[in-house]
């Protein structure tokens, strides 16, 4: 398969990953097939494709044109039977190997053989996902950032039975989508993961030990080093049970003390403290 015989694509899961997924593949001219059970993530998905297109509107990076043509371009369904005969479906739903199985298992049925599938998990090992399809030499690990349409990498993460087609098709892709891709192992965290979630847990251990507060570990981390956000605002950007999760997974795979979530992080996932999303995390948006 070559990348420029694709015009389709399918992505399965519309929360805020698959969402970004979506807008970014609709904007390089693809038609964007979604598959999500619920229509209820669906209407909050394109609200989110909508305001984020709007901000580029307001920012003068897209015309008007671009965004009716983008969202134009994408459809949705709650029936995984849409996405047969779609040759590159990108995998954005829960991280749960239980919940990727089932779904892996109903595209298994109504895909074709030449079809790739591209998971973007953040903490599920590839080879491990890889084995639970029909053609582990067409999975391969695609993996963005929060938010998507403005992070510029993806991770390119070949399985142990991943052949190079599937790399060079996933490379070719990521450069269609108008992303820079490194290609690495499969380890737990990849490269981003491996050394980002070390340092806002060791932000959080700061926090707890009380050496700085919040707002001043934030100001340290975006004035001393230019981080566009500091380590306590970016987690509760990306929710602050993301980070625990993550650590979670990691730690149980590495038993590095590193990956270990600290208390302070516990507490809040328990009191649901979990970020904007919540209204409340390190900081309160409560107000806004
Ligand atoms: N689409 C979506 N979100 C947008 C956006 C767009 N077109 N334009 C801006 N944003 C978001 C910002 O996050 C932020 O939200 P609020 O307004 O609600 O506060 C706001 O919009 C900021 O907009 P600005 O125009 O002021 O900011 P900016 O354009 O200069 O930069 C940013 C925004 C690119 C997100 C920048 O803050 C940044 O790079 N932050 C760090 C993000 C980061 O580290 N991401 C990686 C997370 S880790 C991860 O993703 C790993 C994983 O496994 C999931």
């Amino acid at each position: 398969m070559n990348i420029e015989n694709i015009t389709t694509v399918g992505v399965c899961g519309a929360g805020s990953m698959g969402a970004g997924i979506v807008q970014t593949a609709a904007q390089a001219g693809f038609q964007v097939k979604v598959v999500d059970v619920s229509e209820v993530v669906w209407a909050r998905a394109l609200k989110t494709i909508t305001t984020s297109l709007e901000r580029m509107l307001k920012k003068e990076k897209i015309s008007e044109a671009d965004m009716a043509a983008a969202l134009a371009r994408i459809s949705f369904s709650t029936d995984v039977a849409t996405l047969a005969g779609v040759p590159f479906i990108f995998e954005a739903v829960f991280e749960s190997a239980e919940v990727k199985k089932e779904l892996f298992g109903k595209l298994d049925a109504v895909c074709g053989d030449d079809v790739i599938y591209a998971t973007n998990t953040s903490s599920l090992a590839i080879t491990e996902m890889a084995a639970l399809v029909k053609r582990p030499a067409n999975f391969i690990g695609m993996h963005f950032f929060n938010p998507v349409p403005m992070m510029k990498l993806v991770e390119i993460i070949p399985g142990m039975q991943t052949v190079q087609a599937t790399t060079d098709l996933a490379l070719a892709m990521a450069e269609k989508i108008g992303k820079t891709s490194i290609t690495c192992k499969d380890t737990p965290g990849f490269v981003v993961n491996r050394l980002l979630v070390p340092y806002m847990l060791d932000a959080v251990r700061l926090l707890e030990e009380g050496v700085a507060s919040a707002a001043d570990i934030d100001t340290a981390m975006k004035l001393g080093c230019g981080m566009p956000m500091g380590p306590l605002e970016l987690q509760d950007y990306a929710g602050t049970d993301i980070g625990y999760h993550v650590g979670n997974i990691f730690y149980d795979y590495m038993k590095d003390a590193r990956f270990a979530p600290p208390g302070l992080l516990r507490n809040m996932i328990k009191a649901g403290y979990l970020g904007r999303k919540t209204g409340k995390g390190f900081y309160d948006y409560s107000d806004k």
